[in-house]
């Protein structure tokens, strides 16, 4: 998978080089192309916003600037580009997202700031045939801009690619998996810590017991922290 991230702070996304996606980035499972916006600009001052329209506070990100930068990383070949922009005002984020865009060969995360891009950039791609867009959010709260956002889709996803996690066999187990529910509570030794005990039953040995348990657990979780 290709993932091109375009933004004003491009030193937002050194934890890439970290843990498993820096390895994935490493093993060549991943690789990663991160713009600048400011290296599209064409005025002396490397401006990237304006005014917005009608009036009203804040700045408006500029379209010239951005269609620049996005035609920049989109391959000659057929290859579908999953155009990712960043937005409160988006779809919120979810697993089930996380798995159709690690299907994806090419991820391109646009990280607004201010008060957003030009909506014109959106209405443009979604007319380009090798281009699918995404106005996503990762939560109902405002962020400075799209970088961490980004950066928190990037693990969601890369996780997923085969090859990344040593043992697929956790991802099947949790949280937001398929059932729907988050993962039971865990325990590991020693077997009691400040006068508190594991659960007899997972010493128990009884598989079946375990997974009885482990299921009602999720179940209660999953409804105590999100009755949804
Ligand atoms: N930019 C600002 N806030 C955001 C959010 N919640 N999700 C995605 N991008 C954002």
């Amino acid at each position: 998978m290709k993932i091109s991230a375009i933004t004003i702070f491009p030193e937002y996304f050194a934890p890439l080089e970290l843990s498993l996606i820096g390895k994935a980035k490493e093993s060549g499972l991943i690789d990663f192309a991160i713009l600048n916006l400011r290296d599209f600009t064409d005025d002396n001052h490397h401006t990237v916003d304006d005014t917005p329209y009608g009036g009203g506070a804040g700045m408006v990100m500029k379209a010239e600037v951005w269609g620049d930068a996005i035609d920049s990383v989109l391959p000659t070949s057929q290859t579908i580009s999953d155009l990712i922009i960043l937005t409160p005002a988006g779809k919120k984020f979810s697993q089930k997202m996380a798995t159709e865009f690690a299907r994806s060969e090419h991820l391109i995360f646009a990280c607004g700031r201010y008060e957003g891009i030009d909506s014109r950039v959106t209405t443009f791609y979604q007319s380009q045939p090798k281009v699918r867009v995404h106005e996503v959010s990762i939560g109902d709260y405002v962020l400075n801009g799209g970088e961490v956002a980004a950066l928190a889709i990037t693990e969601a996803v890369v996780r997923l690619i085969p090859g990344v996690i040593g043992n697929p066999e956790s991802l099947i187990e949790e949280s937001h998996n398929e059932a729907g529910l988050v993962e039971y509570p865990t325990f590991t030794k020693p077997p009691e810590w400040r006068g508190l005990q594991v659960p007899e039953v997972l010493t128990s040995g009884n598989h079946g017991a375990i997974a009885k348990w482990r299921l009602e657990q999720a179940e209660i979780r999953s409804q105590n922290a999100r009755g949804d």
